[in-house]
Formats: C-alpha cells, sequence, structure tokens
C-alpha cells in the first residue's frame, strides 16, 4: 500500500479536527448536564414552595370528591370567589399555550404573582399578591420553572368579571418587598418569609371595623369562616398566655401548624385542617422551627 505523501497533513489535521469536536462535545454535554441538574434543582425548590407553603392548588386546581384532582392541575378552581368588584375563580395557570399562562413571558407571570396584575390589568385580589411580594428573585424564578414544567391542561374558563377598581391587599408589615438569601439564613425573618408565603396572616389577622389590621391586630383571629363542614373562627394565635398561644408549648404548636390537631388533641376545624393536611404538613423541620419562632415574637393582643 502507498501512501499518498500529500495527503499526510490532511490526516493529521483531520484527526485533530475530530479530537477537538470530540473535546467540544464532552464539554457541551458537561455544561447540558449540569444545566439540567441546576434547573431539576430550580424545580424542586418551586415544587416545594408551592405545595408545602403557598397552596396554588387551593385555588387553581379543581377539586373532586377525595380532594385537588391532579389529572387537572392548575386549570382552574372550583370554587367562585363573588364580591361587590368581582366574580373569579383561580385561573388555568397550567403551561397550556392558550388557555393557560405557556405563552407567557417570565416578567407577565411574575406581574402576576408578586404584583397581582395580568395582562389586561389588576388582578381581583383574591389572587394573593400581597402575600408573595417578599419572595426572593431566586424563589420566585423556581416556581415559574416549577409551573412551566407542569402538565399543559387546555380547559378554558368562563370569562372573569371585574367590575370596580380593584384595590391590592395591605402586606404583613416588613413583607412588602422581596427578600434576599441573607434574609432567609435569619431565624426570624425566615418565620416571617414563611408565614407570608403560606398566608397564616390572611386567615389570622383580626379586624378593626370591617377592614383587616395587620398593623394593629396581627394574628389576633376573630375572622369567620363558613363551610359546608360548619362555621369555624380562626383563632388568636399571638403570645397572649390566655387567648392566645403563649402558653402553649412549640410541639404543640408544631402538631396544629403541620397536623391540624389542637392543643387538647382533638382535630382542628377543616379550614386549618385540610390546609395542614394538603399542605403545612410538608414543611421541613427547618422551616416549621422558623415559623414556630416567629409566630411567638407577635405581641400579645386580646
Ligand atoms: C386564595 C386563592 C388563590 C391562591 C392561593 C393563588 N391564586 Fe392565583 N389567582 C387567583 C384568582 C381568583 C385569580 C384570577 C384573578 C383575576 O382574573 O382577576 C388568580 C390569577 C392568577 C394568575 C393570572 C392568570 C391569568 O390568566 O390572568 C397567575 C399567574 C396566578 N394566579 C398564579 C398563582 C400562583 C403561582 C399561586 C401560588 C404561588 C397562586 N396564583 C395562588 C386566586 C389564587
Ligand atoms: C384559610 C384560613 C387559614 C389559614 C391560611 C391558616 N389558618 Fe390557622 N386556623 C384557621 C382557623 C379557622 C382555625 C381555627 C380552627 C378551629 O377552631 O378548630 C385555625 C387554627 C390555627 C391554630 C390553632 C390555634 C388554637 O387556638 O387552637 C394554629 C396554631 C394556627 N391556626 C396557625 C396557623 C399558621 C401558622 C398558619 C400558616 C402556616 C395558618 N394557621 C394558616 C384558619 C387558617
Amino acid at each position: 500500500m502507498q501512501i499518498d505523501r500529500t495527503s499526510i497533513p490532511n490526516l493529521l489535521f483531520l484527526s485533530q479536527g475530530s479530537r477537538l469536536l470530540a473535546i467540544l462535545g464532552a464539554i457541551f454535554t458537561i455544561f447540558a448536564f449540569l444545566s439540567a441538574s441546576a434547573r431539576g434543582e430550580e424545580i424542586t425548590r418551586g415544587r416545594y414552595l408551592v405545595e408545602a407553603l403557598m397552596a396554588c392548588d387551593n385555588c387553581h386546581t379543581p377539586r373532586g370528591p377525595d380532594g385537588y384532582e391532579m389529572s387537572l392541575r392548575f386549570s382552574g378552581g372550583s370554587q367562585v370567589f363573588s364580591e361587590k368588584d368581582y366574580t373569579v375563580r383561580g385561573s388555568n395557570i397550567s403551561p397550556d399555550q392558550h388557555a393557560g399562562i405557556g405563552a407567557w413571558s417570565d416578567t407577565q407571570i411574575r406581574a402576576a404573582i408578586i404584583d397581582g396584575v395580568g395582562p389586561t390589568g389588576r388582578l381581583a385580589p383574591v389572587m394573593p399578591s400581597e402575600s408573595y411580594r417578599a419572595l426572593t428573585p431566586q424563589d420566585l424564578q423556581a416556581i415559574i420553572d416549577f409551573l412551566r414544567a407542569a402538565v399543559p391542561v387546555s380547559a378554558s374558563l368562563p370569562p372573569q368579571q371585574k367590575r370596580g377598581t380593584l384595590e391590592p391587599r395591605p402586606a404583613i408589615p416588613g413583607a412588602e418587598a422581596p427578600f434576599t438569601d441573607a434574609d432567609l439564613s435569619d431565624r426570624l425573618k425566615r418565620g416571617l418569609y414563611l408565614a407570608s408565603l403560606a398566608r397564616c396572616m390572611s386567615c389570622h389577622t383580626g379586624e378593626s371595623g370591617s377592614a383587616p389590621d395587620p398593623r394593629g391586630r396581627l394574628g389576633a383571629g376573630g375572622k369567620l369562616f363558613r363551610t359546608p363542614a360548619g362555621v369555624a373562627v380562626a383563632s388568636n394565635i399571638t403570645s397572649h398566655p390566655t387567648k392566645g398561644i403563649g402558653a402553649w408549648t412549640d410541639e404543640e404548636l408544631k402538631r396544629a401548624i403541620t397536623h391540624g390537631i389542637g392543643r387538647n388533641g382533638a382535630p382542628l376545624a377543616p379550614t386549618m385542617a385540610n390546609l395542614s393536611r394538603a399542605h403545612f404538613s410538608k414543611m421541613t423541620e427547618e422551616d416549621v422551627d422558623a415559623l414556630v419562632a416567629w409566630i411567638r415574637t407577635l405581641p400579645p393582643r386580646e
């Protein structure tokens, strides 16, 4: 066999080129793997926030006899919220291109979640954006990534009806603006963050006149819930020794939050117990500790 001398430099060139290609290919694979696993972590964090704390399903997933219809997850809630200024249901927030938010940009989804503003204007304040304003930029992105990774469902809802000016609700004091990662490593700030995301105070805050009073009556309770299972009154969870939870042990308080069981060992009313079962039971030990530590800082109120 004769080797054509002129082809030798060519061969060398080729083998160098394919070596280069192989190296580039390996680098690409490593990067793709790293970014997929970073995305995987984001989605896991988003799932945790949504499932253990923020309970988006509560308003955005239809319910059947056994609880949430997970095969139709995020395709719109069963409950209709009707007030003077609006009649709305939790929208389809599945990633369907037409019925859901699949075609929305991240900026649009962000505006809906933390500012309560949709593509055609203010959302009804049932969408609790005031509780989500505290989200760190990373956590907000993790929620968006988790929503985008859900299964698209093409169910359309009847049009939402909005009549008056829709005023945003006040956030709880200290949770009006995005938190930082450093805030989350401070136990009390973390507790406040979790209480805001889980909307504890949207039920447990007392009213002055007929308006919720987060400055004067945070945690004082008194709000009435009428459900098919009966009437429940949101408890006073301030540190008051007899009217609130001041005399409870940490263990009793944790059991109430994560298992929906009262101090006397009896189940709490479904308004609280259902949230405990479906959501708060999924909180990490560290988060429950931080939440309890923060609740204990609520000044005693009657
Ligand atoms: C207490 C009920 C409730 C909870 C909890 C809730 N939402 Fe909503 N949300 C609504 C309602 C009702 C609307 C529709 C408001 C309107 O159209 O004016 C809405 C609207 C939205 C929209 C705008 C959709 C559109 O088509 O206009 C997005 C996005 C959204 N919610 C995301 C979320 C996410 C993410 C969570 C959880 C982190 C969440 N919501 C938790 C009730 C809720
Ligand atoms: C949808 C409204 C709602 C939300 C949100 C909510 N709660 Fe409750 N909670 C209630 C109601 C109503 C009761 C009273 C149940 C009963 O009387 O059996 C209650 C009871 C409790 C109790 C028992 C107090 C007692 O005196 O028996 C604790 C503790 C508590 N909630 C803490 C929390 C915390 C912490 C959060 C947030 C992680 C939270 N709740 C979120 C409505 C709510």
